[in-house]
């Protein structure tokens, strides 16, 4: 089930021009979440939760681990909503319809996997803002960090000078981009 309706995302958001990963970064991030087995996964950006599928997929392989996703746009986060549904994935997945600087705030419990992509500006706010829940260490992905790199500056110079921090770099098939970076960093504090 969830090929079948991350395939009819992904043709939803390329007629649509709906952002998201794309197949070729969403496997990496998925190996990422299967390497590290997260508990709690945040997700700033669900747009209409493509790269939340992939993410919900493995966590349902390894059968452990939830996913906290924020979308400012309630008509792309009800959709989202509707894909996680019938995947059957609506019992690990809380997806919030607000803005994430304010609602990653809210979040009390420890977050060991940070996935960034809203706009690029939010990177280091949201970053700020969930930053004492992260774990010790905690993993922490940023999407955009070559097409968007001037944007999220204050971000970039944070966790390349403060973690141990890797770019990632991907040639990309999606009508609006064709080659674009991850930035992996591990917060430790
Ligand atoms: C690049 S898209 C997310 C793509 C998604 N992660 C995927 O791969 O399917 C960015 C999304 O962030 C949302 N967004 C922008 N600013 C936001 C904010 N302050 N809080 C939450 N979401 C925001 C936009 O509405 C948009 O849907």
């Amino acid at each position: 089930m969830f090929e079948h309706v991350i395939k009819e995302v992904e043709e939803q958001c390329r007629v649509d021009r709906i952002p998201m990963l794309g197949p070729e970064k969403a496997k990496f991030v998925a190996k990422c979440v299967e390497e590290a087995k997260p508990s709690l996964i945040v997700e700033c950006g669900t747009a209409i939760g493509y790269s939340g599928l992939w993410i919900l997929r493995v966590l349902k392989e390894i059968g452990t681990g939830r996913l906290i996703t924020v979308e400012i746009d309630a008509q792309r986060a009800e959709k989202a909503r509707a894909s996680f549904e019938r995947v059957g994935a609506s019992d690990i997945v809380d997806s919030r319809i607000g803005d994430a600087q304010k609602i990653l705030k809210s979040i009390k419990e420890p977050v060991d996997f940070l996935f960034l992509d809203n706009n690029f500006d939010n990177y280091y706010p949201c970053f700020k803002a969930i930053e004492p829940q992260l774990t010790n260490p905690a993993i922490i992905l940023a999407d955009n960090v070559g097409i968007g790199a001037d944007s999220m500056a204050d971000y970039l110079e944070h966790v390349r000078t403060t973690y141990q921090s890797e770019t990632h770099w991907f040639d990309i098939d999606l009508p609006w981009v064709k080659k674009d970076a991850i930035e992996v960093s591990i917060f430790r504090h």
